[in-house]
């Protein structure tokens, strides 16, 4: 896109560089200048300037200075188009749009229909009958209508076709709707989200360009995520990026969590800085995201074993991208959405008073029921340790970590520096503890998702017996989540699901062991097992939960209905485990 020299000087005329820097930086008045903490390095007394008549800034610390496009270019990290296209729309200047390549136009198509799509479900949440029911479970969920605004929640009908047949009528073509990622791509008129709750991921303008789908209650995957896109891509945006610009930019931190509903708690407990990954792992592009606006973070997961893993793996791609991250560990597996909802922001707050050091909190995890005075338990530290600092770019950040694992290992720092050498050349042999993310853990469930990606007709079975929730362990859930995507879009080649696959050690494993035909023999009946083991542990453990309730209701005298109801889902529960287990002999 080429840029009229015309456009450029009206934008400068029309907008003042001391609003647009103010916005970003406290400015104040001294004499005819205005001065302010620079943005662009670190320092305690002011040293950036402008002139209010003056169409440019500069900082004596740093000798940075510029127009109002390189201002907003450096501060966003910005191409110049895009800095003059965000600065076009301040000043409310068109910008041409002859030079547009056909590419540049759609896009724009794209985003304009996102944006319909989203104020319609939204229209259809507050005012429609039918959303009644997704109404009363946000407010239930302690989601209020600033909320529910803020982050423009919607509602999508039950009606599966209506969404195309409304398009239609807003003169969309069908085959720009078959490419839009809103529909299914057998059955172009219907819709891949109903009967849900709309969640609109935008992207860093605030517009709508794709979504999550949660569902309210009933059989089916608890979320629909749109397909990646022309203009949307799930590991390079993040759920709540756009609400929490104001507050990164202001606090330079961000805070991670893992679902939607915990970036809502998040916000509505006043944290307006807390975004999240789309449904996979944290990607290297969205730290680089989060880089431009902060320079320190904070990952809040569950407290379980998958959160625990999530939260070792943020922190390695934090620590690549030079972020500094703290961790919170949250109490007895529940999520911040959890604990906002039972207990109240300040619960929340109060549980981030307390951040551990990234680096100590992976030192502690690989302490975790080893003996370290023990030669045996000291080496197993430092494996676990290895993958984390392979990612660490700085020699002098390395040699930091070094001495914190000597100094909580009582040895030589120079030991610890050799063990690693040792064991990144491969030297050492492997035993069965090592935790590298760069390869596999052939956990049983991941072994499960592995052996369906290599028989992907089987996924159609699979998905009506366990759903992404019920698998243990990272890798599974996302393998799980690239099947489901691969299936809605009845794309099921091996190509297709490897394309949907982040993790390139998965996809090296998924293509290994389906080329030594180790998923070929009994697989039916392999994945049949494989299903029921984790049907059987998922009720087992819901079986334990409740049972731990009717406890605790008899214990505090709690009404006999009440009791009698979770008696009966007990039973429910013990019957389908018998069945399960006559099943298993
Ligand atoms: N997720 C997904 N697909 C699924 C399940 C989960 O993409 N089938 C992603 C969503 O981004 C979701 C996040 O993983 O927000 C966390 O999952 P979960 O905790 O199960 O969902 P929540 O949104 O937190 O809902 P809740 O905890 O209230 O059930
Ligand atoms: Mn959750």
């Amino acid at each position: 896109m080429r840029i009229p020299e015309s456009v450029i000087n009206e934008i400068t005329e029309r907008l003042s560089l001391v609003d647009i820097v103010g916005s970003y930086v406290r400015l104040e008045r001294r004499g005819n200048r205005y001065w302010g903490l620079c943005p662009f390095h670190s320092e305690k007394t002011p040293s950036f300037t402008l002139l209010p008549d003056q169409k440019g800034y500069h900082c004596f610390g740093c000798q940075k200075g510029g127009s109002v496009f390189s201002f907003v270019q450096e501060i966003e990290n910005l191409s110049f188009p895009e800095a003059v296209e965000l600065l076009a729309e301040k000043a409310g200047v068109e910008i041409p749009r002859t030079a547009d390549t056909g590419e540049d136009r759609v896009r724009a198509a794209m985003t304009e229909l996102y944006n319909r799509v989203a104020g319609s479900f939204h229209y259809i949440l507050l005012n429609n009958d039918n959303a009644a029911t997704a109404l009363e479970y946000l407010e239930r969920r302690g989601i209020d209508s600033e909320a529910i605004k803020d982050f423009q929640l919607g509602f999508a009908p039950a009606d599966r076709y209506w969404l195309h047949g409304f398009l239609l009528s807003k003169n969309y073509s069908k085959e720009f709707l078959a490419e839009s990622g809103l529909f299914s791509k057998r059955y172009p008129n219907v819709t891949l989200f109903s009967n849900r709750i709309m969640f609109p991921i935008k992207n860093l303008r605030g517009a709508a360009v794709a979504f999550g789908g949660r569902i309210l209650s009933g059989d089916g995957p608890k979320y629909i995520n749109s397909p990646d896109t022309r203009i949307f891509s799930k590991s390079r945006n993040l759920y709540g990026l756009y609400n929490s610009l104001p507050d990164l930019r202001k606090s330079r931190k961000f805070i991670i969590v893992e679902g939607y509903l915990d970036v809502i708690a998040f916000h509505r407990a006043g944290i307006k800085h807390c975004v999240a990954p789309l449904g996979t792992a944290l990607t290297e592009y969205q730290v680089d995201i989060l880089k431009r606006y902060a320079s320190e973070g904070l990952l809040v997961f569950d407290g379980d074993e998958a959160g625990l893993k999530a939260t070792e793996r943020g922190l390695s791609v934090c620590e690549k991208g030079g972020i500094d991250c703290n961790v919170i560990a949250l109490p007895d597996a529940r999520d911040p959405a959890e604990i906002v909802e039972k207990d109240g922001p300040e619960a929340l707050k109060n549980l981030l008073k307390y951040p551990i050091n990234g680096f100590t909190f992976i030192v502690e995890n690989a302490k975790q029921g080893t003996d370290v005075s023990k030669a045996s338990g000291k080496e197993k530290v430092v494996r676990h340790i290895v993958p984390f600092l392979s990612e660490v770019q700085s020699e002098v950040r390395k040699e930091a970590y070094i001495h914190e694992i000597a100094d909580a290992l009582q040895v030589e720092p120079e030991s610890v520096q050799r063990d690693i050498t040792r064991l990144r050349e491969g030297n050492y042999s492997r035993n069965s503890n090592v935790d590298d993310s760069k390869t596999v853990r052939l956990t049983p469930d991941l072994y499960l998702m592995l052996a369906v990606a290599a028989n992907s007709h089987l996924f159609k079975v699979v998905r009506g017996k366990i759903k992404r929730e019920d698998l243990e362990g990272e890798d599974a859930r996302a393998l799980y989540i690239s099947l489901e995507e691969a299936y809605r879009s009845e794309e099921n080649s091996l190509d297709a699901i490897l394309g949907r696959i982040e993790s390139e050690a998965i996809k090296q494993t998924l293509m290994e062991r389906k080329a030594s035909g180790e998923f070929s023999e009994n697989i039916e009946e392999v994945i049949r097992d494989a299903v029921s083991r984790i049907r059987e542990r998922v009720m087992r453990t819901k079986r334990n939960v409740l049972q731990q309730k009717i406890r605790v209701l008899e214990k505090d005298g709690g009404s006999a209905t009440d009791v009698r109801k979770l008696l009966e889902e007990k039973m429910f529960l013990d019957k389908e485990l018998e069945k399960i287990r006559g099943r298993n002999v």
